[in-house]
């Protein structure tokens, strides 16, 4: 039948280009000829759904997995590696190889040097070329199947060369990009939810979702570094067997090493000291081995680790300073999060005044008191945390000169109403929902820039408006006078003139704006811009049933609940009709498509040569999505573009925080608005 074999050729082909765009980072065609591609496939399967088989690009999202996940039994132990941290150590690994392998001269030892890659380690069997299951370590020994989500990655081949092997396992990494991590936390803060410490904890979240098609949007990666079995196995060195893997189009590292004997090994760590922060993943030592497969098996393992093989892990940077005070914040939702301030101090190039201690138990389990000297660290050089408590020596090392454990209020810091700690979560939560705090907090959400961008409505007038009553929920904005904002302190004629005209201004800013602005849990920027699209207006959506919004694409069963419970509860009812009252419009304006831009309330800095664009042409692609492009970075800049010989302003973007994206990320997120 022609149209079977049309159908492998195409997939062949998508293949072809997935390995180019994924792995290799070198895409041959342009998106729109993907999809192209892509799309035809579609079309060929539907008219012939007979040829549709596991492998195809268009399955790589399947069903859902219930409840939990299957426990799978490695075949072969997944060991982890013994490691060290400073030359001495590795020197002593490399004594102890010498005299396991005492026939072998030493110049003849050549060691494999690769990043150690610091996320989840996965076990990928191939049957027949055939994905069959992707599975977690686990304990080493039995790990879960996690095969719909691991088939989402879009680096991992569905099919290998089937002449090869009749069955291999690989093993790999899988890590969440630190441009990823960041706009996930974004996302989460939006909507209130705690964020991720660090992208390994995100990755493994999204790895361990029940639902794939959640696992695909977070945009997960893998590197595979090892083989767990191979019938047959025809390689000497883990370095020849490297390259078949990256001939098989497995994503296998660019940095990865042949040393030809252990002091060029050793030279290795210093060159990449510094090196890995310039990587898009997180990088928390090198991995060095001995090459020859032979000598491997001499070697042997313990029951943890192999002898063949060690971690040196670079040290965190770290600094030591005191809790002057343990403070709780009240978040938006209500959540109590316990923050330490800090004596400031210089880490990883900036000064560090505060560090979230994320909640109760993290506390305990640290016993950090006001007073203590503790160690923190920039995780991934991220977010600050507290590491541990310096034990008091001395003086102090007596009990009564430290202050008494932490305890977490049990009223909200702010209202004095009644906190709640649900039982499955760790966050206490102020259960008051006029709490002037979360009322501050929501205020400042609603007026934000990528919400009803209210210009001039900064914390300072927030807290005065709150705390004098004037404002008690988001509709009060609307019947604010110009003299009543004109009497708050520190407010000019004109700042209020201002302030009012932007607040009226804000009505017209549409259905997506409005939706975000509302702070519905799990309906950030991007899910409240779909909706928009979809429904063109709150009272159509108001209307909507939970199963038709749970149906559609990228909502689901946490989004659907969510926004119907926040929809139909009498408060909010009514807030929406007051909100109508006062004239704010509740649909979306503009030809269904083109409004509400993937980029709406982003702002841009170009920087350096671009090459796929001119930087004009960058900046009308970027206003034509909604986006604005400024010339200089400011804290309002939300991304950099950096081209090549980019000068000062990549400093400063660094110097700021503000995410830096290439060519091709500006390119995936004009696509994508991720
Ligand atoms: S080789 C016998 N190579 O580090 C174990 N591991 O502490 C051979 N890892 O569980 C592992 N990057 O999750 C190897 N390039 C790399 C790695 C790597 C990260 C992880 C892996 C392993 C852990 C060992």
């Amino acid at each position: 039948m022609m149209a079977r074999q049309d159908i492998e050729d195409l997939k062949q082909t998508i293949h072809h280009h997935d390995h180019l765009y994924y792995v290799k980072n070198s895409p041959s065609i342009s998106d729109q000829e993907y999809d192209r591609l892509l799309r035809r496939l579609r079309e060929l399967e539907t008219a012939h759904p007979k040829c549709v088989t596991p492998d195809s690009p268009t399955q790589r999202v399947g069903g859902k997995v219930d409840e939990r996940f299957k426990a799978v039994v490695h075949p072969v132990p997944m060991l982890s590696l013994d490691n060290t941290y400073n030359v001495d150590e590795v020197w002593a690994f490399h004594q102890r190889v010498l005299k396991g392998l005492p026939d072998v001269p030493e110049d003849s030892i050549e060691y494999a040097v690769e990043l150690k890659f610091d996320g989840l380690a996965v076990a990928l069997t191939y049957e027949n070329g055939l994905l069959v299951r992707g599975a977690t370590r686990g304990d080493g020994l039995q790990g879960e199947d996690i095969t719909a989500n691991l088939r989402t990655l879009r680096s991992i081949p569905l099919k290998i060369d089937t002449e090869s092997f009749k069955r291999i396992e690989v093993r790999g990494e899988v890590y969440m990009p630190k441009k990823e991590f960041e706009r996930i936390n974004v996302e989460r803060e939006a909507e209130g939810e705690a964020p991720f410490a660090n992208p390994r904890n995100a990755a493994a979240g999204a790895l361990r979702l029940l639902d794939p098609a959640i696992t695909a949007q977070r945009k997960l990666d893998i590197f595979i570094y090892a083989v767990g079995f191979l019938e047959p196995n025809p390689f000497k060195t883990h370095y020849e067997l490297q390259e078949k893997l990256d001939v098989l189009r497995f994503p296998v590292n660019k940095h990865n090493r042949l040393c030809k004997n252990f002091e060029s090994a050793l030279a290795l760590i210093e060159g990449f000291r510094d090196k890995r922060k310039e990587l898009d993943y997180e990088v928390d030592g090198l991995v060095i081995q001995v090459n020859s497969l032979a000598h491997r098996k001499k070697l042997g393992e313990t029951s943890k680790f192999p002898r063949w093989a060690v971690a040196y892990k670079y040290e965190a940077e770290q600094a030591v300073t005191e809790i002057m005070d343990i403070v709780c914040q009240v978040g938006r939702t209500g959540s109590i999060t316990p923050v330490a301030e800090l004596k400031p101090v210089l880490i990883s190039g900036s000064t560090v005044s505060r560090a979230t201690l994320h909640n109760e138990d993290e506390i305990k389990r640290k016993d950090i008191r006001v007073g203590d000297q503790v160690v923190i660290e920039k995780a991934g050089e991220i977010i600050p945390k507290v590491i541990r408590v310096i034990e008091p020596s001395g003086e102090q090392a007596q009990p009564a000169k430290r202050a008494r454990p932490f305890k977490m209020p049990t009223t909200c810091p702010e209202c004095q109403s009644l906190v709640h700690r649900p039982e499955d979560e760790a966050v206490w939560r102020c259960v008051n929902s006029a709490c002037p705090a979360q009322l501050k907090e929501r205020l400042k959400h609603f007026s934000s820039r990528k919400a009803m961008d209210i210009d001039h409505l900064g914390p300072a007038v927030i807290e005065q408006l709150v705390d004098s009553g004037r404002v008690k929920n988001f509709s009060d904005l609307y019947t604010l006078k110009t003299d009543e904002v004109a009497s708050l302190e520190r407010m000019a004629d004109k700042s209020a003139q201002n302030l009012i005209s932007a607040i009226v201004k804000s009505k017209l800013a549409g259905l997506s704006r409005l939706l975000h602005a509302l702070g519905v849990r799990h309906v950030g920027q991007r899910t409240a811009i779909l909706l928009a699209r979809k429904f063109r207006s709150l009272k159509i959506l108001q209307e909507t049933s939970y199963d038709e919004l749970e149906k559609i694409d990228e909502i689901g069963p946490v989004i659907a609940e969510s926004l119907k419970t926040f929809l139909d509860r009498d408060t909010n009812r009514q807030e929406i009709e007051r909100l109508l009252e006062r004239g704010i419009l509740m649909e979306e304006q503009g030809d269904a498509p083109e409004s509400g831009g993937l980029l709406e309330g982003w702002q841009f800095v170009l920087t350096g040569a671009l090459t796929r664009f001119t930087r004009e042409e960058a900046k009308e692609k970027i206003q034509s999505l909604g986006g604005r492009v400024t010339s200089t970075i400011s804290k309002k800049t939300d991304y950099v573009v950096a081209g090549t010989s980019a000068g000062s302003k990549l400093g400063k973007a660094q110097q700021l925080g503000i995410p830096i994206l290439d060519e091709e990320a500006l390119q995936k997120l004009m696509e994508s608005g991720h």
